[in-house]
């Protein structure tokens, strides 16, 4: 049966234990933990008693996903938004969240019922400007500024819209908990009852969730559990391309992402966005080399661009944009230690042109390229574009669905690319596209630096 459990949450950063601690092991603060709020264990509303049942016997879940109006998102969502799931978008102020959801609100109004977009953070005048520029100006998209999580309840079961969106999950708050709003405790009621919502009564439900500087969303991790799929909308404020990715989906495949642009009049679709991220460059210059990743199912070419530089006194430098750092010094080490490269003596910093976030592990090579390039000084071949992880033994491993990787590089007009040597052997060739195997990260170098 339902019980409570006491649990006690650091009031920093959200990190929850089950008994008092002095100070918290996640993020160090000291005499930060209270008490939370007891949370009621319970089977989710509406579903059946749970009894044991054979697998064959339970009917197949028909899946009919509603189409956003956007393509991109659509990807992202795995094919549309799955009726009553619960969906958390995260991202930084002012990257674009209420533009988004604000567009698919209107869409939905238009195409389906009523929508019911709830705020606590703008007023109705500031979010009909928002409309206003949008084309979003419909009659069944309903405004409700509120932040008290129980009238929000009682208008969505009174609408019973086919969307619910909730700018932001941070705003809102239930009576019960007397945390602040935007506490975790109050994060974790409001987020607990929306999900009953969503599930009991079927309702859609988009929440908006503010991320802290440290790059997570407030009561870290939380959210997270809770939500069906949480997307979060990257990219750097002075650029105007938004990448929208899927970091968890329990309706699709994650790290799927789409690609906007925020423009004048709102988002617009980037259906075909390496071409974006790609300098126009008649020349290779040293520094910079095309990465052929794939994030989610899309393969992306994209620049990686590094320098080196002698360091001066102290700690060199190593800064990393759009790449993991870790993932920069492991790479560094491995040119040091397996290609000979004495970079301990030199700071290095990389971006990733665009201001694209590469997550996948393919993307090293290209980036061991890059550095090497800078450090010698000497441009990669014309024309290359590299994929392949490397291991800390320097080995250039298989990276995933090379084919398209393969494709979309030479769609994009590049004639050679470098990839591991077990794939160049197997892979049916693109007439066209000269496929280089490397073996080694010292191997790669050879071949591109000479
Ligand atoms: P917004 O959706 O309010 O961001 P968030 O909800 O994530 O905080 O978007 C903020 C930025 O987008 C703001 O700086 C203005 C810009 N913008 C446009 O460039 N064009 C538009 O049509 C709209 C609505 C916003
Ligand atoms: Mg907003």
């Amino acid at each position: 049966m339902a019980r409570a459990r006491v649990r006690y949450a650091c009031q920093e950063c959200g990190y929850s234990a089950p008994k008092w601690l002095g100070r918290c092991p996640e993020c160090g603060a000291w005499n930060s933990f209270i008490e939370e709020a007891p949370v009621e264990r319970e089977a989710c509303p509406g579903a059946p008693p749970a009894v044991p049942r054979p697998v064959t016997d339970i009917a197949p879940m028909a899946l009919e996903r509603m189409p956003t109006g956007s393509g991109e998102l659509d990807r992202v969502l795995g094919g549309g938004i799955v009726p009553a799931s619960l969906v958390l978008v995260g991202g930084d102020p002012g990257i674009g969240k209420s533009t988004l959801l604000l567009t698919l609100a209107a869409h939905l109004a238009r195409e389906r019922g009523p929508v019911l977009y709830v705020s606590g953070e703008e007023s109705a005048q500031q979010i009909r400007l928002r409309a206003e520029r949008l084309g979003a100006l419909v009659e069944r998209l309903l405004l409700f500024t509120e932040t008290d999580l129980a009238l929000v309840e009682e208008a969505a079961r009174a609408v019973s819209p086919c969307l619910l969106v909730i700018d932001s999950i941070q705003t809102m708050s239930v009576s019960s908990c007397s945390s602040p709003p935007g506490s975790v405790a109050q994060v974790r009621e409001c987020t607990a009852a929306l999900l009953k919502l969503a599930k009991g009564e079927g309702i859609t439900t988009f929440i908006v969730g503010h991320v802290t500087k440290e790059g997570a969303l407030a009561g870290p991790r939380l959210l997270e559990h809770m939500v069906d799929a949480v997307l979060y909308f990257e990219g750097e404020g002075k650029n105007a391309y938004r990448v929208l990715r899927a970091v968890k989906n329990r309706f699709g495949s994650t790290n799927e992402i789409g690609v906007f642009s925020m423009e004048e009049g709102g988002l617009r679709e980037v259906p075909n966005p390496s071409r974006l991220f790609l300098n126009e460059r008649a020349e290779p210059v040293p520094g910079a080399m095309v990465v052929a990743s794939l994030e989610g199912t899309r393969p992306l070419l994209v620049e990686v661009q590094a320098l080196v530089s002698p360091a001066g006194s102290g700690l060199p430098r190593r800064v990393a944009q759009g790449v993991d750092l870790s993932r920069l010094l492991t790479v560094l080490a491995v040119l040091e230690k397996r290609a000979g490269l004495p970079l301990a003596g030199c700071d290095v910093y990389v971006n990733v042109a665009g201001g694209v976030r590469l997550v996948d592990p393919a993307a090293d090579l290209g980036l061991a390229i890059a550095v090497a390039s800078s450090y010698a000084g000497r441009a990669p071949h014309a024309a290359s574009a590299a994929c392949g992880e490397i291991g800390l033994t320097g080995e250039v491993l298989s990276c995933a669905h090379p084919q398209e990787r393969l494709k979309e590089t030479f769609s994009l007009g590049f004639r050679q690319i470098l990839i591991p040597g077990r794939q160049a052997r197997t892979l049916p060739n693109i007439p066209g596209l000269g496929i280089l195997g490397v073996e080694t990260v010292g191997d790669a170098l050879r071949q591109v630096l000479g």
